[in-house]
């Protein structure tokens, strides 16, 4: 961390981001109780810091527990859903993702994260590769980037030629109106971050040891490459946003409140109801039961 960024209250950002870290660690290890207990005991004090995160775990929770109704309505209705994220690198995707699918059954909730195309995959028709990951009946499926990175990291980083990128403006709104026609809800989410907030997260992934593993040298070079980033996003943003399936913008600089934000709008995407559940009763254990003794 160099001298500007200390100016620039870097060290600050950097005590913030190891309490999200901490955050992240509570969300995913502590079951609610025990978590519920730890807000409730701390609710005397009267820090901000803590308030603020008592807020957005309370949130957080909530917005979980809606997740898990919308999941049961997905699963007794059918409904086939896609939901795509995009963004600049470090923009929070995969974290929004993981708040999603934390209390969630993987096999209703299916997260794709494809790697870049193998060389039998470059000779298919773009979009042969996405296609079947697409979600069946009483299936949500999240798409960590996806078809859009010809629009994106291909065209800025030149994997792909611009007539490439023109076909590909030409068939996105084909092909996602052919998803709506075949019942699926397509929900798509740019997340944006600033220049500054890039330069800072990029700064951690350096600095933290557990982060490295996310510092891609593409996302290095998207640092340089920001501005040509800027006009590919205005022109994708443009050219695909349609009444089948229009973009949505979070606003991604502050991680907690765009996976607030980014979780509450998902909902309201879906009117779901309620379903109700059975009770459940938790059958006896089988004493000496014959099928343990040894076979003669
Ligand atoms: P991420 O930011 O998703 O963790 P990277 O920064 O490494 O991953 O890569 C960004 C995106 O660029 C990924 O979706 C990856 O599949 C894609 N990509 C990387 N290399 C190529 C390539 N040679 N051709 C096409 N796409 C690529
Ligand atoms: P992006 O959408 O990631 O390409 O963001 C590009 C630019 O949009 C940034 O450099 C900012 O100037 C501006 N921007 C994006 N998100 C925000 C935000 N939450 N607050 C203020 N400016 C933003
Ligand atoms: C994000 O933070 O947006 C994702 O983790 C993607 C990345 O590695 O940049």
């Amino acid at each position: 961390i160099d001298e500007q960024d200390k100016r620039n209250g870097v060290a600050a950002r950097i005590e913030a981001e190891i309490a999200d870290s901490f955050d992240e660690e509570l969300e995913m290890e502590l079951d609610d109780d025990r978590l519920q207990q730890l807000i409730d005991g701390r609710e005397q004090t009267d820090d901000d810091g803590l308030l603020d995160r008592k807020f957005y775990f309370q949130e957080l929770f909530r917005l979980q527990r809606e997740l898990i109704k919308l999941q049961d309505w997905v699963v007794t209705q059918k409904l086939k859903v896609v939901v795509l994220f995009e963004g600049r690198d470090a923009a929070g995707k995969g974290g929004v993702i993981k708040r999603i699918t934390q209390r969630l059954n993987p096999r209703v909730v299916r997260v794709v994260a494809l790697p870049a195309p193998s060389e039998r995959e470059r000779s298919q028709w773009y979009f042969q590769r996405y296609v079947p990951h697409l979600p069946t009946g009483g299936e949500m499926v999240l798409f960590d980037r996806s078809w859009y990175n010809r629009a994106g990291v291909e065209r800025v980083m030149g994997f792909c030629s611009e007539s490439d990128v023109e076909e590909f403006f030409r068939t996105v709104p084909e092909f996602e109106k052919m998803l709506a026609r075949s019942g699926i809800t397509l929900i798509k989410y740019w997340f944006s971050i600033s220049d500054d907030e890039q330069h800072l997260r990029f700064q951690m992934r350096i600095h933290d040891p557990i982060k490295q593993w996310k510092l891609s040298p593409m996302d290095l070079e998207s640092r340089r490459r920001w501005e040509a980033y800027t006009k590919a996003k205005e022109a994708m943003l443009e050219r695909t946003h349609i009444p089948e399936a229009p973009w949505w913008i979070v606003h991604a600089d502050d991680k907690k409140r765009a996976r607030l934000n980014c979780i509450s709008h998902l909902l309201t995407q879906i009117p779901y109801e309620e379903v109700p559940r059975a009770p459940v009763i938790l059958p006896d254990r089988v004493h000496n039961p014959d099928y343990l003794r040894e076979p003669v």
